[in-house]
């Protein structure tokens, strides 16, 4: 094994060993305290009643929503509830909004996108817009753009080759010949080639067969036990929740409902809205 190999192979391991530790103590306080909120540290993303409105139209009316660092957060409700522009609003990719958004306790609303990457926040849109003549590798880094350090590039793609092997055996494949989970997983893998502390996914399994649906919620579960910040959007509702640390229930641009993903899916609001039981 070369000297990047084994930097690299000990830059995981090393960030494999904290997301561990942290995870053992996230779960000494629950037990200690006997609480199921798992937000007792300073949430990494805290959304303070926000508002947007597109030409002048209110579409999300007073929002709040934290993630906690280390959470899979995940994120349902219906068409057109405002899903996809809670994360738009976050990325300042959709600007008019009033309210609060802090990430590791700074505001970061009024910062540009670009800005809000280099604090750590990835965004894996519903539309994936990998290059399709670009290969594999080209479009993975195609990621790593905000990262200088060539040593930490390779590490980066060294990670994603080991969360998705069959990523790396096609590598040198132009992305439009992949299928569409393995385009997803291009997209997310791109994402993570920047180093995210938390990464945002907008329906990651959206027109995909069941199988392929599996697949790349899996994914999400594999980052998830590498101790990744996530906050899902998933039409999924019932996989997601069995994934995720809690969720939101959003309709029409307000929070209905929030919870552990079980408390959710047991709820009588979310097996009536979502379940028709
Ligand atoms: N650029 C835009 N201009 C005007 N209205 C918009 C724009 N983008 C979204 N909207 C409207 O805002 C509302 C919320 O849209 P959004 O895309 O956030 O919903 P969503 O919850 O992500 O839905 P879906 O599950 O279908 O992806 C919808 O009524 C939509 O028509
Ligand atoms: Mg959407």
């Amino acid at each position: 094994m070369n000297t990047p190999q084994l930097a690299a192979g000990i830059g995981i391991l090393a960030f494999r060993q904290l997301s561990g530790i942290a995870a053992f103590h996230k779960i000494v306080i629950r037990f200690y305290l006997g609480v199921v909120d798992i937000t007792m540290t300073e949430p990494i993303l805290d959304i303070r009643d926000i508002r947007v409105r597109y030409a002048g139209l209110p579409v999300i009316h007073g929002l709040s929503l934290t993630v906690g660092q280390g959470e899979t957060v995940c994120v349902v409700g219906s068409n057109g509830a405002g899903k996809s522009t809670l994360l738009r609003a976050i990325m300042a990719t959709q600007r008019t909004f009033e309210g609060e958004i802090l990430f590791k306790g700074k505001a970061i609303h009024g910062l540009k996108t670009e800005d809000i990457v280099r604090l750590g926040i990835i965004y894996v849109p519903e539309e994936k817009m990998l290059f399709g003549p670009l290969s594999v590798e080209e479009n993975l880094m195609l990621g790593a753009y905000v990262v200088q350090d060539k040593q930490r590039i390779q590490q980066n793609l060294d990670f994603v080759y080991s969360l998705f092997p069959r990523l790396e055996e096609r590598r040198r494949q132009a992305a439009s010949t992949l299928s569409g989970g393995e385009q997803q997983m291009v997209a997310i893998g791109r994402g993570l080639m920047s180093n995210p502390e938390m990464l945002m996914l907008d329906e990651p399994s959206l027109g995909l067969a069941p199988i392929l649906v599996d697949e790349v919620l899996d994914t999400v579960g594999r980052l998830k036990k590498e101790g990744m910040t996530i906050l899902l959007v998933e039409q999924n509702v019932r996989e997601a929740l069995v994934l995720a640390d809690r969720g939101y229930v959003i309709q029409t641009g307000k929070i209905v409902a929030q919870g552990s993903g079980k408390e959710l899916l047991d709820s009588d609001l979310f097996r009536s809205a979502f379940l028709g039981i």
